[in-house]
């Protein structure tokens, strides 16, 4: 007997899947960038210090845009430090992580790593410390050809063509109270504007996204999109919000329906915006960027998190944020995934927050191996798969209870079409606690059909994660049984899971 079915019709399109979707984000944070991406000493280290089994993993992810250099780090940083020669660069506090910034990778050194991994660089300005000015100045610096003072320098380091970067944040979580120069939404409506405006003077190609929420939670949410697009909506492209979600108080069912906690989220910030877009008569619409998302575990700090402040307990490079993922953690991220396709056609921008080390789908050992977390799998593989556009797919299934969120749909599932290439990949999560679900999937509008590839993400140890000592422990494996016939693709799901299958068309 089948539990669930899904249909899946290429007539209900979503978008486009925008490659920027499957966009990450490095903060000069703990051992991200030095003992994480630079580790000069390492065995497999390049002649600029990078390390090559890093570059090897971040290539295997996937990862289109990433956004650099942070987070709250942005929020003291000055760029200035981490351009010129090596020698001369300040090392400085930051106050965001309490750490000490040698600033020996800056933009030049960052953009030759993006090149080593082919990804595309999103910039952040600093507007909690600073302002339009060193903004406006930073942007010259990186995309002005030549010809006037800061874009020369650049060139002068080393950097002859532009580093052409398109996409750029108006500073970082400007609503939240930890941030330095938090500012209220009046505040900073105002500021986003102004420095997009004087941004887009420069070069009128970028895209400005302002700062929306950090979090659903905030107090201010919803008030503050709609004051911060009051005062910019004209100059800004995109809004962002940032999610990050754990399992609480042992309530694994709560944690399983995070995907449904972030679509509400969505859904809340496109009324927020498109409110503006009325008030204004506006015929734009602001795309959102979710540029930070992923399992956090906050309220469950990593071992090595700081918890000193005194002034001598700043550290190079701590060992901060090294969450260790779970086959639970690494579904629950593979169903966030679904959620960001099946709203791909406002959120044409994503970051996954972040990428080695810390909260990291890629961990390192200084000296030592490299490998995957739980979390790994879902983003390669959907990053991979997702095609052409996005489908939405009616799903009817049973439901389970989530704490506030009420009655939850035990699976969800989302599917992609790329009718040029002959095909189709649907994305499934089953959250039920209480057993597997036999799953049929009419794929009987695409034609004839074939299985390509079919691949599980399961354990009967929901506990169970890759580690320095067992870096293997979990991968996905062969979804067993994945078969069409008659126009009906069938297999079964393990209790919380999470699969993806890859169709041929012919
Ligand atoms: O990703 C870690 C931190 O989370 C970022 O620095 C900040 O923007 C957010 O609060």
């Amino acid at each position: 007997m089948t539990d669930v079915t899904i249909t899946l019709d290429p007539s209900s399109r979503i978008g486009a899947v925008p490659r920027r979707l499957f966009g990450g984000f490095v903060e000069h944070l703990g051992r991200h960038i030095y003992d994480g991406i630079h580790e000069p000493g390492h065995p497999s280290a390049d002649a600029d210090g990078f390390r090559q089994d890093v570059i090897e993993l971040v290539r295997e992810l996937g990862v289109s845009t990433i956004r650099y250099p942070g987070g709250n780090f942005v929020s003291g940083y000055r760029w200035e430090d981490g351009v010129g020669p090596r020698e001369d660069r300040p090392t400085r506090l930051d106050l965001a992580w309490h750490s000490i910034e040698t600033n020996e990778v800056g933009l030049h050194e960052f953009s030759t790593w993006l090149e080593k991994v082919g990804s595309d660089l999103m910039l952040a300005v600093n507007l909690g410390t600073r302002g339009i000015e060193e903004a406006v100045d930073l942007l010259e610096y990186a995309n002005v050809p030549g010809g006037t003072t800061l874009s020369e320098r650049r060139r002068d380091n080393g950097r002859d063509e532009p580093f052409a970067v398109e996409m750029w944040c108006l500073g970082n979580e400007m609503d939240g109270p930890w941030q330095l120069g938090h500012l209220d939404a009046d505040s900073y409506g105002r500021l986003a504007s102004r420095t997009a405006h004087a941004m887009k003077l420069v070069d009128p190609a970028i895209t400005t996204v302002a700062c929306g929420s950090s979090s659903r939670d905030m107090d201010t949410f919803g008030t503050w999109e709609r004051t911060v697009l009051g005062h910019a909506y004209d100059n800004v492209d995109y809004l962002s919000c940032h999610a990050y979600y754990e399992e609480r108080d042992g309530d694994r069912a709560a944690f399983l329906a995070s995907g449904e906690h972030m679509a509400r989220f969505i859904d809340e910030i496109i009324v927020a915006a498109d409110h503006v877009k009325a008030l204004k008569r506006s015929d734009k619409t602001i795309q959102i960027s979710f540029d930070e998302w992923n399992v956090w575990y906050m309220n469950r700090p990593a071992p090595g998190s700081f918890s000193g402040t005194a002034v001598d307990e700043f550290a190079h490079a701590p060992r901060l944020l090294e969450d260790q993922y779970t086959v639970l953690d690494g579904v629950v991220f593979g169903s966030l995934l679904i959620t960001l396709l099946r709203h791909c056609d406002r959120v044409t921008s994503a970051s996954l927050a972040q990428l080695v080390n810390v909260i990291a789908p890629i961990m390192t050992e200084p000296g030592g191996p490299a490998w995957r977390q739980t979390t790994f799998y879902p983003f390669a593989l959907t990053s991979r798969l997702a095609r052409g556009v996005a489908l939405r797919v009616p799903v009817s299934s049973g439901t389970f209870s989530a704490a506030k969120l009420g009655e939850v749909a035990d699976v969800d599932a989302v599917a992609t079409w790329d009718q040029d290439a002959g095909a189709a990949s649907v994305f499934v999560v089953n959250r039920a606690l209480d057993g597997s679900r036999d799953v049929s999937v009419d794929v009987s509008g695409l034609g004839a059909v074939a299985v390509e590839e079919a691949h599980l993400l399961a354990d009967g140890d929901l506990d169970a994660a890759n580690t320095l000592d067992d870096p293997e422990r979990v991968s996905t494996v062969a979804l067993e049984g994945a078969t069409v016939a008659d126009g009906i693709l069938t297999f079964t799901l393990p209790a919380v899971s999470w699969a993806a299958v890859s169709l041929t068309l012919s």
